[in-house]
């Protein structure tokens, strides 16, 4: 019997994680099987559990919390994506033995927005929320869209005037926003404990979409208070979720899935 090709998402913890059933419908549309397991690598451990998963015949790794900045460092090449988030959310095996690492999340969030949600980042202004890891990885494709502005916030003013230097956009403390954005970003982590940004509810005035970069119970507090000041559309982040994998799934097999009827799958769960 020939063995199936073998996937899997690295974190900890991991046993949260739905990429299994995600890259398992990607695989129905395909038409294949594969194999697509979560490995809960121990701090300290993420290299070497890499190494062994891919000498073992591994064809493709998705990096989670807290290994993309290990995986950026663990590859061997980048793809320019991965290069200017610094961080790698999936890891591809090359024939010389070398790993790529590329980055999928910044093109899960924009095709989310652009193609589920058919609103344009063109020409828009844009507020993302929040300057860790998340938000940096997401900033390079927001940019190749050509949104008018993007302004960022956080709650520690200077992360956020760091990434607005790197970046090339714009910075504004968190207190001094007063509206004016089509768009929302919520990516700081503040939802896992049920903790809102502590921004003004005039900035969801005219906003055409709020959106939180997490999915399910630890969004629905910023997209509740988006909601009830004015955010015309509010959405969770489970789309970018899918949308990040099936980029992955691109990269490692070269089948694009069709991203809608799997995000209305998760949702049924
Ligand atoms: P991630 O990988 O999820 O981005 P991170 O790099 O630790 O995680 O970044 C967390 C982000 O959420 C930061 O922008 C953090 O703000 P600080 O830079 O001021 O720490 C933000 N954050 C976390 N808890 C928050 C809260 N209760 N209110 C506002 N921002 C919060």
């Amino acid at each position: 019997m020939t063995a199936l090709p073998r996937y899997a998402v690295f974190g900890n913890p991991v046993a949260h994680s739905k990429s299994p059933q995600i890259h398992q419908q990607f695989a129905l549309q395909e038409g294949v099987d594969i194999e697509y397991e979560r490995i809960c690598a121990d701090i300290g451990g993420f290299a070497q559990a890499v190494s062994t998963f891919f000498e073992t015949g591994g064809c493709g790794a998705n990096v989670t919390v807290p290994f993309k900045q290990e995986a950026f460092d663990l590859a061997d090449e980048h793809s320019d994506r991965a290069l200017a988030a610094g961080a790698v959310n999936t890891l591809i095996p090359l024939k010389n033995g070398k790993l790529r690492g590329d980055n999928t999340d910044g093109i899960g969030l924009a095709n989310d927005i652009t193609q589920v949600k058919n609103i344009a980042i063109e020409d828009k202004t844009i507020l993302l929320l929040g300057a860790g890891g998340a938000v940096r990885g997401v900033i390079p494709v927001l940019k190749e869209h050509r949104p008018v502005r993007i302004v960022i916030a956080n709650r520690t003013h200077a992360k956020a005037e760091e990434l607005a230097q790197l970046f090339g956009i714009e910075a504004a403390p968190m207190a001094d926003l007063n509206g004016g954005f089509d768009i929302i970003i919520n990516g700081t982590s503040g939802g896992l404990s049920g903790q809102l940004p502590a921004v003004s509810p005039e900035i969801f005035r005219n906003c055409r979409l709020a959106y939180d970069m997490v999915y399910g119970d630890a969004a629905q507090a910023f997209l509740n208070f988006a909601q009830s000041n004015g955010a015309a559309e509010v959405s969770d982040g489970l789309g970018m979720l899918v949308g990040q994998a099936a980029a992955s799934y691109h990269i490692w097999r070269g089948f694009t899935p069709d991203i809608r009827p799997v995000i209305e799958y998760m949702k049924a769960l």
